[in-house]
């Protein structure tokens, strides 16, 4: 299949007025994956009312006036016995699918990592396929003594440190906010 060419992508906060296209853009990317339940549009809906949204860390790809790309990190807590950490959860990144495998999606990841760590934030879990976040330094969480608080293979569950070292003396159970979880 043919695939457009990028030209002069640049990623930047998203803004209310982004958040038709990014909803569509969600719709399209998860649309035939398997693994997906298709809810991703609403929960970054849910998420952006969350008191744990980082307007910063709400981030659009966009090549010319068109958005191509979407990563959202949400503030979370790691909690222990030796106290509670806060932390982040990379959910979702996508990036629409005549534009993938181009290095936008690993383009959004630095650069949100690169956010995360300006704005003093230490580390990242995220909840994904075993192949494509390692690629970033993600490694597994049940490594750093990291559970959840729902079943998921261990080989899908990873952390990264944003700085060396950032979770020694740090494990415990992650505390998503309600808005990760549809109402009952
Ligand atoms: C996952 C996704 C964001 C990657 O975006 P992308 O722009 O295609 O990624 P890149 O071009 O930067 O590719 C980065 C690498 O990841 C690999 N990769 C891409 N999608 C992958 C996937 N679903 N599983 C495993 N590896 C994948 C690429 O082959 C590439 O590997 P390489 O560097 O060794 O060549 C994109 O495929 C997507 O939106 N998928 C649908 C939504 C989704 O699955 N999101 C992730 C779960 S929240």
């Amino acid at each position: 299949m043919e695939r457009p060419e990028i030209s002069n992508l640049s990623i930047r906060q998203e803004t209310p007025a982004d958040h038709q296209k990014v909803f569509q853009l969600l719709q399209e990317a998860f649309k035939d994956q398997e693994f997906s339940d298709q809810r991703e549009p609403e929960l970054v809906k849910r998420l952006r009312s969350d008191a744990g949204f980082v307007p910063a860390l709400s981030m659009v790809a966009e090549t010319g006036n068109t958005i191509v790309g979407y990563i959202l990190l949400t503030e979370i807590a790691i909690s222990g016995p030796e106290g509670s950490q806060t932390s982040l959860a990379l959910a979702p990144i996508a990036v629409c699918t005549s534009f993938q495998k181009k290095g936008i999606g690993s383009k959004l990841m630095r650069h949100a990592h690169k956010k995360a760590k300006e704005l003093g934030y230490t580390s990242i879990v995220v909840i994904g396929h075993e192949d494509y976040y390692p690629k970033f330094g993600y490694q597994p969480a049940h490594g750093f003594g990291i559970t959840f608080p729902f079943e998921v293979p261990a080989r899908n569950a990873f952390i990264l440190e944003l700085e060396k070292d950032a979770l020694l003396g740090v494990q415990g159970k992650v505390v998503y906010a309600d808005a990760f979880f549809e109402a009952e």
